[in-house]
């Protein structure tokens, strides 16, 4: 793998244009926006056409919006205009890629789904759709590795994979928990930070509990503290996000994006240094 095009440039595409081109890759971008040539990372081309990115790539990363016609039109173009050889992953954070690849061969084509930001997240979900050879499978868990990723194979397709299905029942819960007046946005993200967060940085959900079991285990906690959590009815928030949006704008809107994402980037970094060293 040589040559990567990156379809869309916004938040996710940037962010692998960054980390393609760190790794001493050839990298072409293309996206309509206006501002695209402020945007791109040092040393990343631009390209007028998907069909101009993709024309020798090895690789393409698509990260458009997140909309099944776009993907189903967009993965049409790929399979025509890139080389035959070439693997097609979307980032999509939902959409199974057997729904965008009906009626084209989709034997190249599957989810490559990161956490933002893939340029420091090492996630990556990989996951074939009913088309998808394995051949495809091994090449694209290989090329994330190569780039210091991790990537997880699903074996079976569901809508918003593994790592947004685990998100959104926390998040479903923090938005009734905020909206019921029991936290703020900001203590809320303080309860996650200095305990489920830090703890999961170094053990899984699993893990956790079987140690959480102290010697028994993670039988002892299932019998024991686990009855209780089993009881709990958690929450269901409203359709309408707006009271959300302004108590988590009131929180953070007077810090630029900017500010706090070099902040992230610089805190996520040092606990991965922290963890390769341990
Ligand atoms: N934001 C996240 O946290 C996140 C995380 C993982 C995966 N994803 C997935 O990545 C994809 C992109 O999400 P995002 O958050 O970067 O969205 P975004 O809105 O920031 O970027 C989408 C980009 O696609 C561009 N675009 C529109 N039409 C295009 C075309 N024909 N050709 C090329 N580019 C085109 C837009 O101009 C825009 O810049 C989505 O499928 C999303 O589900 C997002």
């Amino acid at each position: 793998m040589k040559t990567v095009a990156v379809v869309g440039a916004g938040v996710i595409g940037l962010s692998w244009a960054r980390l393609f081109v760190e790794h001493g890759l050839t990298v072409r971008i293309t996206d309509p926006r206006a501002d695209l040539a402020e945007v791109v990372p040092d040393g990343v081309q631009i390209a007028s056409t998907v069909a101009e990115a993709v024309r020798d790539a090895d690789f393409v990363q698509e990260n458009g919006p997140e909309n099944l016609e776009f993907k189903k039109t967009l993965f049409a173009e790929l399979v025509r205009e890139a080389p035959q050889h070439a693997l097609l992953l979307s980032s999509s954070s939902a959409i199974p890629s057997t729904a965008f690849t009906e009626g084209i061969d989709g034997s190249r084509v599957l989810i490559g789904h990161p956490f933002n930001p893939p340029h420091v997240i090492p996630l990556v979900e990989v996951v074939p759709g009913q088309q998808t050879s394995e051949e495809s499978v091994t090449r694209a868990v290989e090329f994330y590795r190569s780039l210091g990723r991790t990537p997880v194979v699903e074996r079976k397709e569901i809508p918003g994979f593994v790592g947004n299905r685990l998100q959104a029942a926390l998040s479903r819960e923090a938005a009734y928990l905020v909206e019921q007046g029991v936290v703020t946005p900001a203590d809320l993200d303080a309860v996650v930070t200095n305990s489920l967060g830090l703890r999961w940085a170094t053990v899984g959900p699993f893990l956790g509990a079987h140690l959480g079991g102290g010697p028994g285990g993670y039988r002892h906690l299932a019998t024991h503290i686990g009855k209780s959590m089993r009881g709990l009815e958690l929450g269901t928030p409203s359709q309408d996000p707006e009271r959300l949006i302004e108590a988590v704008e009131d929180a953070y809107g007077s810090s630029t994006y900017s500010a706090l994402a070099e902040t992230r980037d610089r805190k996520q970094l040092a606990v991965l240094t922290a963890l390769e060293e341990n």
